[in-house]
């Protein structure tokens, strides 16, 4: 099976639950997660147990999302309550910015799953190709973006850290058994491309921003040819970003036309076409939702399916539109231009 395709086992009574992308070492990865950031500290313990609850079965949960020890705790009480088993889950984690020393990244590693309450992680991905100054981890933990948020001007400030040499202390957890599978986000074709050059391990997984105003057509037809399953964040778009200020409300693809004459067709909500576009070009996406509605909601994508015309009007909606780029709020909220894609 090719990475990229969608297994689904229609004998399931749950068939969302199964639907899954084969990855390049066999293992599956459900194809729609629930992703963590900005799920709030007090909410993030019963959001996990949760998601589990409702049928997910993929969490993409990362150091910076300031909120592991609380998700490890709804992960803990829904094993203990029977809901699944520790093998059924998929849990995802990130290597964050200030550790990618060689020496940080097994400490970082260790530290999240610690929280996460866990022996081993099903995938650890490389938040950013960034390398940022170590913050120990008893000064404190997340370390976030700013070196030291005290100063009177406080800025984010870059490390040159080669990320080969982050790369193989990645390889190094998965040999440990502290890991099962590793990859990266944020990186685009000429960074991977290199990567794969003196990979011993290749990665399984590229996590990176994409939705219809993003679609990316060429990274992720580089990822397939390389056999690298490609996760899509913020796959409903602006709406992750208003409360950031990085996105305004006319770009919201839950709104737009195209996407709602769609959901109307199909008896389905805009979110539900939003996700189900993702998951019929191959990739796993991974909506965050605080509310239970709508987690069930983005989970239930597996009874319908989109034509190819539809499948093309929603591409057409491509204009490039990246929300979350480091070359923009890198120096608007943390004071260091920092671009990455260009
Ligand atoms: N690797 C990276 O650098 C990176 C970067 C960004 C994100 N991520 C991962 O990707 C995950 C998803 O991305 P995201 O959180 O940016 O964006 P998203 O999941 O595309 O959108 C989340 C926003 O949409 C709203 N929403 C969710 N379901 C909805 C529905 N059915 N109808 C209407 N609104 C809905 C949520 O509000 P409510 O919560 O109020 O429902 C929230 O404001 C993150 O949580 C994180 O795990 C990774």
């Amino acid at each position: 099976m090719f990475v990229g395709i969608i297994d689904q086992d229609a004998e399931s009574a749950n068939r969302f639950m199964t639907a899954s992308i084969s990855l390049n070492t066999g293992a599956q990865l459900p194809s729609v997660g629930f992703g963590f950031w900005k799920v709030d500290r007090p909410l993030a313990a019963d959001v996990a147990e949760q998601a589990i609850q409702i049928g997910y079965r993929h969490l993409d949960c990362a150091c910076d999302y300031e909120n592991e020890s609380e998700v490890g705790q709804g992960i803990k009480k829904a094993l203990s309550d029977g809901l699944c088993k520790r093998e059924d889950l998929w849990v995802t984690s990130k290597l964050w910015n200030t550790y990618h020393k060689a020496e940080h990244v097994r400490q970082a590693c260790e530290k999240s799953l610690n929280d996460l309450g866990l022996k081993q992680l099903d995938l650890y991905l490389i938040h950013f190709p960034i390398a940022q100054k170590y913050v120990p981890f008893d000064l404190r933990y997340p370390p976030g973006w700013f070196v030291d948020p005290a100063a009177e001007t406080p800025r984010m400030e870059e490390d040159r850290v080669p990320i080969s040499e982050t790369w193989q202390a990645m390889e190094d957890l998965v040999d440990s058994g502290l890991v099962r599978h590793i990859g990266i986000c944020n990186f685009g074709t000429s960074l991977l491309r290199d990567l794969l050059s003196y990979a011993r391990i290749r990665p399984s997984v590229l996590q990176v921003e994409s939705h219809p105003f993003l679609v990316q057509a060429k990274l992720l037809r580089y990822c397939q040819q390389e056999q690298i399953a490609f996760t899509a964040f913020s796959p409903l778009g602006a709406a992750s970003y208003y409360s950031l200020g990085m996105a305004s409300q006319s770009e919201s693809l839950l709104d737009n036309p195209i996407i709602q004459c769609i959901g109307m067709e199909k008896a389905k909500s805009a979110a539900q076409v939003l996700l189900r576009w993702g998951v019929q070009r191959g990739t796993s996406v991974i909506p965050k939702t605080s509310t239970l509605d709508r987690m069930a909601e983005n989970l239930n994508i597996f009874d319908f399916e989109l034509s190819q015309s539809d499948m093309d009007a929603i591409s057409g909606l491509d204009r490039g539109r990246r929300f979350n780029d480091p070359g923009v709020f890198c120096e608007s909220a943390f004071n260091t231009f920092c671009p990455i894609y260009e």
